[in-house]
């Protein structure tokens, strides 16, 4: 296992859950409720950040999400986590949405998603999290492509920073 002080590798924290998916989340036409996905995406990544970080964690953000092809009750939606990057405090963690078909042993891609997660004590106080040490190709790419995503979420949350200090503290219904 890696000393923390020189980083901890993408394979420590690497996180995968599997969920039977039953008629409670899905929608009427018989698929998960997109919010479901969201869900499990959330938990999925949390995990993830948790395990490399070793201390507690909130998700800050979710990027963009597509649900690229509806998951149907009764099929087996598998969810990988992996941490890309690691920054001060925060972490991006992305993780793959995939069905597996059972049958023919091959798994259909349902949705990509990118989260920012950030460190807490108990006090929750933000704590620094270790580096990230990637080992193989895909690894590396991931981790380069995570700085320049965190360079367009730092802008974009700038631009709603201003836009919402121009906006009442409290909304009246
Ligand atoms: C996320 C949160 C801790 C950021 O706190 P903050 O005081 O705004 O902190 P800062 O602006 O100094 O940013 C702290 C870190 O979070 C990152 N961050 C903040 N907002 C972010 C966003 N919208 N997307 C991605 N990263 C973000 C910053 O880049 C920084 O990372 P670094 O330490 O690695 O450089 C705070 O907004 C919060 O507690 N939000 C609620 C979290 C929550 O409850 N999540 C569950 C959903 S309800």
């Amino acid at each position: 296992m890696a000393d923390a002080t020189q980083g901890r590798t993408v394979a420590e924290s690497q996180s995968e859950t599997t969920h039977a998916i039953l008629p409670r989340d899905s929608n009427v036409l018989g698929t998960l409720f997109g919010g479901k996905l969201m869900q499990f995406i959330d938990l999925v990544g949390a995990m993830a950040a948790i395990r490399h970080a070793r201390t507690y964690v909130v998700t800050a953000s979710m990027d963009h999400l597509d649900f690229v092809s509806p998951v149907r009750v009764g099929e087996l939606l598998i969810l990988k986590a992996s941490v890309n990057r690691a920054f001060k405090t925060s972490m991006e963690v992305g993780v793959r949405a995939m069905v597996e078909d059972i049958r023919e042993g091959t798994l259909r891609h349902v949705s990509t998603a990118y989260l920012t997660f950030v460190a807490m004590d108990a006090s929750k106080q933000r704590v620094e999290v270790p580096p990230v040490v990637p080992e193989t190709g895909h690894q590396k790419r991931r981790y380069d492509d995570a700085l320049r995503r965190r360079e367009m979420r730092a802008g974009e949350t700038q631009r709603k920073r201003e836009s919402r200090a121009g906006a009442p503290p409290v909304w009246s219904l």
